[in-house]
């Protein structure tokens, strides 16, 4: 179905154009490649998996209960707007809420995909031009899932959310090579992988488990890459240059906190916009939920050298400060783990299955015989 069918919103025009700025970049070094970028692009070479074959697509989801996840993560949960609601339109409500979040990863994952074929183009190295043209792949993968996961399975698509767009768009714009890396692969996909995270570690439904565990196998490289790329380029920069991708990462992340909260679904549903924004405000689970989000940036942030007292001081106004701390290269490693184990799993039900069979049929062979 064609997704203009399935948008809740209009979202205006269908085709955005983003004008390029900066110079499209040749090496004529073959072979001067760094070891740890060229093992990198190996691995991604090898890690290719097909999207279509690799997910059980037959897992048969409940469009309104799509997560199986507990209502206290929906805003409204608690407020009189809840207490008079049907079950009918709760299981609507969960609808929309996983059709927006699901959406903002999906749109966000096409960005991931176009800043990574940006990097191809201008990044100066020919070593981070062959590992950028597998994420390349690798982000057209993510889209392709979501994008079929959304109009197969939830049967709902929301527009982008302004304030992600307007961040994409200021990466994009950028000529600096290291800013759509900076901005799209640090800020918006280290809150989507926090998030993928949480969703993946929560629900309850086999299909989107497998969705999440396998994208977030693939990102364990991604944030690999940018960190290296970014952690070479950022030590020959001055003060003055460092600071200005600091301020650039202080006002992302304030933006991604307070502005991706999903107030357009309460808006669809009838709840004024101010109102919107204080039930989500004001949810526990939310508040949470938004610091939990930064796990994935902060460590990351410092990790690439980014680390001066301004956003020091930012992130210990969020409440986010320690997460520094986290231990990034455990956390990708895990997030290989368990797309493995999930693996080994479904492949040793199969195998159960099989064996079952084939002895039911041996064994009706003998009785017949
Ligand atoms: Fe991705
Ligand atoms: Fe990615």
């Amino acid at each position: 179905m064609p997704t203009h069918e399935l948008y809740t919103n209009d979202p205006g025009d269908y085709l955005w154009q983003v004008p390029a700025s900066g110079a499209a970049r040749f090496s004529w070094e073959y072979e001067d490649g760094r070891e740890r970028l060229l093992a990198l692009y190996q691995k991604g070479k090898d890690k290719q998996w097909d999207g279509q074959r690799r997910i059980d697509w037959d897992l048969e989801v409940d469009p309104y209960d799509v997560l199986g996840t507990p209502d206290e993560s929906i805003s409204l949960y608690g407020t009189p707007y809840w207490a008079k609601m049907s079950e009918k339109e709760r299981g609507e409500l969960r609808q929309h809420y996983a059709s927006w979040q699901f959406s903002q990863f999906l749109h966000g994952e096409q960005g991931a995909m176009v800043c990574a074929a940006r990097i191809v183009e201008s990044v100066p190295d020919l070593d981070a031009k062959f590992y950028s043209a597998t994420q390349t792949m690798d982000e057209a993968r993510h889209a392709e899932i979501y994008g079929r996961f959304l109009h197969e399975k939830v049967g709902m698509v929301y527009p982008i959310n302004d304030n992600l767009q307007s961040l994409l768009g200021d990466t994009l714009r950028d000529s600096r090579w290291d800013m759509p890396y900076l901005g799209m692969q640090v800020l918006i996909e280290g809150l989507a992988l926090a998030a993928f995270g949480m969703i993946r570690d929560t629900t309850t439904k086999p299909l989107p488990k497998q969705i999440l565990a396998y994208v977030m196998q693939d990102e364990a490289r991604h944030v690999a890459f940018g960190r290296m790329a970014l952690r070479d380029y950022y030590k020959q920069l001055t003060d003055a240059e460092l600071r200005e991708r600091e301020e650039f990462v202080i006002e992302g992340c304030y933006l991604m906190r307070d502005r991706l909260r999903g107030v357009e679904v309460l808006e669809n549903f009838g709840i004024p916009k101010a109102e919107a924004e204080e039930y989500s405000e004001n949810s526990e689970f939310l508040a949470l939920f938004r610091q939990l989000l930064f796990s994935r940036i902060v460590p990351c942030v410092k990790d690439i050298g980014l680390w001066g007292k301004r956003l020091q001081q930012a992130y210990v106004d969020m409440g986010v400060f320690e997460m520094g701390d986290s231990n990034l290269d455990l956390l990708m490693a895990q997030d290989e783990e368990i797309a493995e184990k999930l693996d080994a799993e479904r492949f040793a039900a199969e195998e159960q299955a099989r064996v079952t069979e084939v002895r039911e049929a041996i064994e009706a062979g003998a009785a017949e015989g």
